[in-house]
Protein backbone atom coordinates (compact mmCIF):
# COMPACT_ATOMS: atom_id res chain seq x y z
CA UNK A 1 0.00 0.00 0.00
CA UNK A 2 1.05 3.74 -1.04
CA UNK A 3 0.56 6.97 1.35
CA UNK A 4 0.27 10.36 0.76
CA UNK A 5 0.29 13.06 2.59
CA UNK A 6 -2.01 16.08 0.99
CA UNK A 7 -0.06 18.98 2.28
CA UNK A 8 -1.11 22.00 0.31
CA UNK A 9 -4.06 24.33 0.45
CA UNK A 10 -3.56 28.38 0.89
CA UNK A 11 -4.25 28.07 4.74
CA UNK A 12 -6.15 31.33 4.91
CA UNK A 13 -8.05 30.61 7.58
CA UNK A 14 -4.75 31.00 9.97
CA UNK A 15 -3.25 34.48 8.71
CA UNK A 16 -1.45 36.31 8.94
CA UNK A 17 0.51 33.05 10.13
CA UNK A 18 0.52 31.44 6.76
CA UNK A 19 0.38 34.01 4.52
CA UNK A 20 4.33 33.77 3.75
CA UNK A 21 4.90 30.00 5.38
CA UNK A 22 2.90 26.68 4.96
CA UNK A 23 0.63 25.47 7.77
CA UNK A 24 1.70 21.91 7.78
CA UNK A 25 5.26 23.05 8.69
CA UNK A 26 4.15 25.02 11.72
CA UNK A 27 5.23 23.55 14.84
CA UNK A 28 2.65 21.75 17.25
CA UNK A 29 4.45 22.03 20.45
CA UNK A 30 7.93 20.29 19.74
CA UNK A 31 7.67 18.92 16.28
CA UNK A 32 6.46 20.16 13.08
CA UNK A 33 2.45 19.73 12.28
CA UNK A 34 3.35 17.35 9.12
CA UNK A 35 5.15 14.94 11.36
CA UNK A 36 1.77 13.68 13.39
CA UNK A 37 0.21 12.37 9.93
CA UNK A 38 3.52 10.95 8.45
CA UNK A 39 3.43 9.28 12.14
CA UNK A 40 0.01 7.84 11.36
CA UNK A 41 1.27 5.99 7.89
CA UNK A 42 3.87 4.79 9.10
CA UNK A 43 2.22 3.18 12.22
CA UNK A 44 -0.30 1.59 9.49
CA UNK A 45 3.14 -0.07 8.12
CA UNK A 46 3.65 2.15 4.83
CA UNK A 47 7.25 2.90 3.85
CA UNK A 48 6.21 4.20 0.64
CA UNK A 49 5.09 7.70 0.67
CA UNK A 50 4.28 11.08 -1.60
CA UNK A 51 4.11 14.31 -0.43
CA UNK A 52 1.29 16.66 -2.04
CA UNK A 53 2.49 20.34 -1.64
CA UNK A 54 2.18 23.82 -3.41
CA UNK A 55 5.12 24.91 -5.82
CA UNK A 56 5.96 27.36 -3.31
CA UNK A 57 6.97 25.16 -0.65
CA UNK A 58 7.80 22.07 -1.90
CA UNK A 59 11.84 22.87 -1.31
CA UNK A 60 10.54 22.84 2.68
CA UNK A 61 9.93 19.79 2.44
CA UNK A 62 12.32 18.26 0.63
CA UNK A 63 14.40 19.96 3.16
CA UNK A 64 12.55 18.62 5.88
CA UNK A 65 12.25 15.10 5.28
CA UNK A 66 14.78 14.33 2.43
CA UNK A 67 14.23 11.19 0.32
CA UNK A 68 13.06 9.26 3.80
CA UNK A 69 16.42 6.68 3.68
CA UNK A 70 17.22 8.31 7.45
CA UNK A 71 14.39 6.52 8.07
CA UNK A 72 14.20 3.46 6.51
CA UNK A 73 11.36 4.80 4.47
CA UNK A 74 10.53 6.35 1.19
CA UNK A 75 9.36 10.06 0.77
CA UNK A 76 8.73 11.13 -2.71
CA UNK A 77 6.91 15.16 -3.57
CA UNK A 78 4.71 15.95 -6.25
CA UNK A 79 2.99 19.61 -6.83
CA UNK A 80 -0.51 20.46 -6.85
CA UNK A 81 -0.63 23.78 -8.23
CA UNK A 82 -3.63 24.88 -7.20
CA UNK A 83 -5.84 24.08 -3.83
CA UNK A 84 -8.74 22.71 -6.32
CA UNK A 85 -9.87 19.84 -3.36
CA UNK A 86 -8.64 16.66 -1.76
CA UNK A 87 -9.51 14.26 -4.28
CA UNK A 88 -6.85 15.88 -6.58
CA UNK A 89 -4.20 14.13 -4.60
CA UNK A 90 -4.97 10.45 -6.55
CA UNK A 91 -4.75 12.76 -10.07
CA UNK A 92 -1.33 14.23 -9.15
CA UNK A 93 -0.25 11.18 -7.39
CA UNK A 94 -1.60 8.38 -9.94
CA UNK A 95 1.66 7.14 -11.24
CA UNK A 96 3.07 6.99 -7.67
CA UNK A 97 -0.33 4.90 -7.10
CA UNK A 98 0.62 2.50 -9.73
CA UNK A 99 -1.27 -0.63 -9.40
CA UNK A 100 -1.57 -0.23 -5.48
CA UNK A 101 -4.39 0.42 -2.66
CA UNK A 102 -3.36 3.77 -1.05
CA UNK A 103 -3.76 5.69 1.71
CA UNK A 104 -4.17 9.70 1.90
CA UNK A 105 -4.02 11.41 5.00
CA UNK A 106 -4.36 15.20 5.22
CA UNK A 107 -1.30 17.00 6.61
CA UNK A 108 -2.95 18.63 9.18
CA UNK A 109 -5.16 15.93 10.79
CA UNK A 110 -3.73 14.73 14.00
CA UNK A 111 -4.16 11.48 16.31
CA UNK A 112 -3.46 9.71 19.05
CA UNK A 113 -4.59 6.90 21.15
CA UNK A 114 -4.47 3.54 22.41
CA UNK A 115 -6.63 1.41 19.78
CA UNK A 116 -5.36 3.83 17.04
CA UNK A 117 -2.64 1.54 15.83
CA UNK A 118 -4.99 -1.68 15.45
CA UNK A 119 -7.75 0.42 13.64
CA UNK A 120 -4.87 1.57 11.25
CA UNK A 121 -3.40 -1.91 10.67
CA UNK A 122 -7.09 -3.14 9.52
CA UNK A 123 -7.72 -0.60 7.84
CA UNK A 124 -4.50 -1.11 5.56
CA UNK A 125 -5.16 -4.81 5.59
CA UNK A 126 -8.57 -4.77 3.41
CA UNK A 127 -7.62 -5.33 -0.27
CA UNK A 128 -11.25 -3.77 -1.67
CA UNK A 129 -13.16 -1.42 -1.13
CA UNK A 130 -12.78 1.91 1.03
CA UNK A 131 -12.19 2.56 4.96
CA UNK A 132 -12.71 5.88 6.44
CA UNK A 133 -13.46 6.63 10.03
CA UNK A 134 -16.15 8.38 12.12
CA UNK A 135 -14.99 10.75 15.54
CA UNK A 136 -17.85 12.27 17.54
CA UNK A 137 -17.16 16.21 17.44
CA UNK A 138 -19.39 18.92 18.51
CA UNK A 139 -19.00 21.06 15.64
CA UNK A 140 -19.96 18.27 12.99
CA UNK A 141 -20.81 21.39 10.37
CA UNK A 142 -17.59 22.15 10.33
CA UNK A 143 -16.71 18.88 8.36
CA UNK A 144 -17.82 15.93 6.04
CA UNK A 145 -20.67 14.22 7.98
CA UNK A 146 -21.37 10.50 8.33
CA UNK A 147 -25.24 9.91 9.16
CA UNK A 148 -26.01 6.27 10.09
CA UNK A 149 -28.89 4.05 10.15
CA UNK A 150 -30.25 2.44 13.57
CA UNK A 151 -27.92 -1.06 12.45
CA UNK A 152 -24.95 1.42 12.66
CA UNK A 153 -24.65 1.46 8.71
CA UNK A 154 -23.48 4.38 6.78
CA UNK A 155 -25.97 6.11 5.29
CA UNK A 156 -24.93 9.28 3.80
CA UNK A 157 -21.87 11.69 3.88
CA UNK A 158 -22.47 15.58 3.47
CA UNK A 159 -19.63 18.07 3.46
CA UNK A 160 -20.24 20.42 5.71
CA UNK A 161 -23.83 20.45 6.41
CA UNK A 162 -25.56 22.99 7.42
CA UNK A 163 -28.23 20.69 9.95
CA UNK A 164 -25.65 17.91 10.16
CA UNK A 165 -27.62 14.30 10.76
CA UNK A 166 -25.08 13.21 13.20
CA UNK A 167 -22.44 14.61 15.20
CA UNK A 168 -19.61 11.88 13.27
CA UNK A 169 -17.45 14.32 11.44
CA UNK A 170 -14.88 12.52 9.13
CA UNK A 171 -11.62 12.41 9.95
CA UNK A 172 -9.10 13.67 6.63
CA UNK A 173 -7.59 9.98 6.86
CA UNK A 174 -8.69 7.30 4.00
CA UNK A 175 -7.64 4.27 2.92
CA UNK A 176 -8.62 3.49 -0.52
CA UNK A 177 -8.52 0.20 -2.89
CA UNK A 178 -7.02 1.35 -6.82
CA UNK A 179 -10.05 1.98 -8.27
CA UNK A 180 -9.88 5.26 -6.11
CA UNK A 181 -8.07 6.98 -9.11
CA UNK A 182 -10.72 6.05 -11.68
CA UNK A 183 -13.00 7.34 -9.22
CA UNK A 184 -11.43 10.84 -8.40
CA UNK A 185 -11.11 11.42 -12.30
CA UNK A 186 -14.95 11.68 -12.71
CA UNK A 187 -16.54 13.48 -9.77
CA UNK A 188 -17.67 16.66 -10.63
CA UNK A 189 -16.63 19.52 -8.79
CA UNK A 190 -19.18 21.04 -5.73
CA UNK A 191 -20.68 24.12 -5.83
CA UNK A 192 -17.93 26.02 -3.96
CA UNK A 193 -15.62 24.41 -7.00
CA UNK A 194 -13.49 21.65 -5.34
CA UNK A 195 -13.40 18.22 -6.35
CA UNK A 196 -14.67 17.24 -2.65
CA UNK A 197 -13.05 13.74 -0.80
CA UNK A 198 -16.70 13.63 0.40
CA UNK A 199 -17.74 12.46 -3.58
CA UNK A 200 -15.34 10.00 -3.34
CA UNK A 201 -16.61 8.60 -0.17
CA UNK A 202 -20.32 8.69 -1.49
CA UNK A 203 -19.00 6.98 -5.08
CA UNK A 204 -17.75 3.73 -2.94
CA UNK A 205 -20.87 3.89 -0.40
CA UNK A 206 -23.47 4.03 -3.49
CA UNK A 207 -21.31 0.87 -4.81
CA UNK A 208 -21.85 -0.84 -0.95
CA UNK A 209 -18.05 -0.65 -0.95
CA UNK A 210 -17.14 1.49 2.18
CA UNK A 211 -16.63 0.60 6.00
CA UNK A 212 -16.97 3.30 8.15
CA UNK A 213 -14.86 2.76 11.69
CA UNK A 214 -16.08 4.99 14.37
CA UNK A 215 -13.58 5.90 16.85
CA UNK A 216 -14.54 5.74 20.39
CA UNK A 217 -13.75 8.29 23.32
CA UNK A 218 -9.88 6.73 24.12
CA UNK A 219 -8.82 8.38 20.81
CA UNK A 220 -8.18 12.03 20.34
CA UNK A 221 -8.62 13.50 16.99
CA UNK A 222 -7.11 16.74 17.08
CA UNK A 223 -8.24 20.28 15.57
CA UNK A 224 -5.35 22.47 14.04
CA UNK A 225 -7.53 24.98 11.78
CA UNK A 226 -7.46 27.97 14.24
CA UNK A 227 -4.80 29.08 16.53
CA UNK A 228 -6.82 28.20 19.44
CA UNK A 229 -7.08 24.64 17.79
CA UNK A 230 -3.16 24.59 17.03
CA UNK A 231 -2.31 25.83 21.17
CA UNK A 232 -4.76 23.06 22.43
CA UNK A 233 -2.93 20.62 20.21
CA UNK A 234 0.46 21.94 21.95
CA UNK A 235 -0.98 21.42 25.18
CA UNK A 236 -2.10 18.22 24.29
CA UNK A 237 1.08 16.68 22.97
CA UNK A 238 2.74 18.22 25.81
CA UNK A 239 0.84 17.06 28.60
CA UNK A 240 0.92 13.07 27.45
CA UNK A 241 4.69 13.75 26.75
CA UNK A 242 5.46 15.03 29.68
CA UNK A 243 3.39 12.53 31.60
CA UNK A 244 3.84 9.35 30.01
CA UNK A 245 7.68 9.90 28.99
CA UNK A 246 6.39 8.40 25.67
CA UNK A 247 6.37 10.85 22.70
CA UNK A 248 3.68 11.15 20.02
CA UNK A 249 4.79 11.39 16.84
CA UNK A 250 8.72 10.60 16.98
CA UNK A 251 9.21 9.29 13.66
CA UNK A 252 12.52 8.01 14.61
CA UNK A 253 11.25 5.99 17.68
CA UNK A 254 8.29 4.81 14.75
CA UNK A 255 11.23 3.85 12.13
CA UNK A 256 13.16 1.64 14.51
CA UNK A 257 10.23 0.32 16.30
CA UNK A 258 9.29 -1.07 13.25
CA UNK A 259 12.54 -2.92 12.45
CA UNK A 260 13.34 0.07 9.29
CA UNK A 261 16.47 1.57 11.00
CA UNK A 262 19.37 -0.33 13.27
CA UNK A 263 19.91 0.98 16.36
CA UNK A 264 23.32 2.06 15.98
CA UNK A 265 21.47 4.67 12.88
CA UNK A 266 19.05 5.41 15.87
CA UNK A 267 21.64 6.60 17.83
CA UNK A 268 22.83 8.47 14.78
CA UNK A 269 19.58 10.47 14.54
CA UNK A 270 19.38 10.99 17.95
CA UNK A 271 22.76 12.52 18.49
CA UNK A 272 22.35 15.03 15.76
CA UNK A 273 19.77 16.20 17.47
CA UNK A 274 20.59 16.32 21.53
CA UNK A 275 20.72 19.61 22.02
CA UNK A 276 17.20 19.25 22.14
CA UNK A 277 14.45 17.25 24.21
CA UNK A 278 13.29 15.45 21.20
CA UNK A 279 17.10 14.16 20.42
CA UNK A 280 17.48 13.12 24.15
CA UNK A 281 13.75 11.02 23.83
CA UNK A 282 15.86 9.25 20.73
CA UNK A 283 18.92 8.68 23.02
CA UNK A 284 16.83 7.48 25.61
CA UNK A 285 15.27 4.79 24.00
CA UNK A 286 19.07 2.85 23.13
CA UNK A 287 19.40 3.65 26.74
CA UNK A 288 16.37 1.81 27.84
CA UNK A 289 16.82 -0.75 25.04
CA UNK A 290 13.52 -1.24 24.65
CA UNK A 291 12.87 -1.59 20.85
CA UNK A 292 9.43 -3.34 22.31
O1 LIG B 1 -10.01 17.53 8.49
C1 LIG B 1 -11.04 16.72 8.03
C2 LIG B 1 -11.90 17.43 6.99
O2 LIG B 1 -11.01 17.81 5.92
C3 LIG B 1 -13.00 16.51 6.47
O3 LIG B 1 -13.96 16.26 7.48
C4 LIG B 1 -13.72 17.13 5.28
O4 LIG B 1 -14.63 16.22 4.73
C5 LIG B 1 -12.71 17.53 4.22
O5 LIG B 1 -13.31 18.20 3.13
C6 LIG B 1 -11.64 18.43 4.81
O6 LIG B 1 -12.28 19.64 5.21
P1 LIG B 1 -11.48 21.00 5.46
O7 LIG B 1 -12.39 22.14 5.39
O8 LIG B 1 -10.67 20.86 6.69
O9 LIG B 1 -10.52 21.02 4.21
P2 LIG B 1 -9.45 22.09 3.90
O10 LIG B 1 -9.83 22.80 2.66
O11 LIG B 1 -9.11 22.91 5.09
O12 LIG B 1 -8.18 21.18 3.56
C7 LIG B 1 -7.69 20.21 4.46
C8 LIG B 1 -6.19 20.07 4.25
O13 LIG B 1 -5.88 19.65 2.92
C9 LIG B 1 -5.41 21.36 4.46
O14 LIG B 1 -4.23 21.02 5.18
C10 LIG B 1 -5.05 21.85 3.10
C11 LIG B 1 -5.02 20.59 2.28
N1 LIG B 1 -5.51 20.81 0.92
C12 LIG B 1 -6.83 21.12 0.73
C13 LIG B 1 -7.33 21.29 -0.53
C14 LIG B 1 -8.78 21.61 -0.74
C15 LIG B 1 -4.66 20.70 -0.14
O15 LIG B 1 -3.46 20.43 0.04
N2 LIG B 1 -5.14 20.88 -1.40
C16 LIG B 1 -6.46 21.17 -1.65
O16 LIG B 1 -6.84 21.32 -2.83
Amino acid sequence: MKGIVLSGGSGTRLYPITKSFTKQLLPIYDKPMIYYPLSVLLLSGIRDILIITTPDDIHLYQKLLGDGSQLGVSFSYLIQEKPRGIAQAFIVGEDFIGDDNVCLVLGDNIFHGSSLVDRLKEAASKKKGATIFGYPVNNPMEFGVVSFDQNGKALEITEKPACPKSNYAVPGLYFYDNRVVDIAKNISPSARGEYEITSVNNEYLRMGELDVITFGRGMAWLDTGTPKGMLKAAEYVETVQERQGYYIACLEEIAWRSGYISTDHLFELGSQLSKTDYGQYILSLINHNDRG
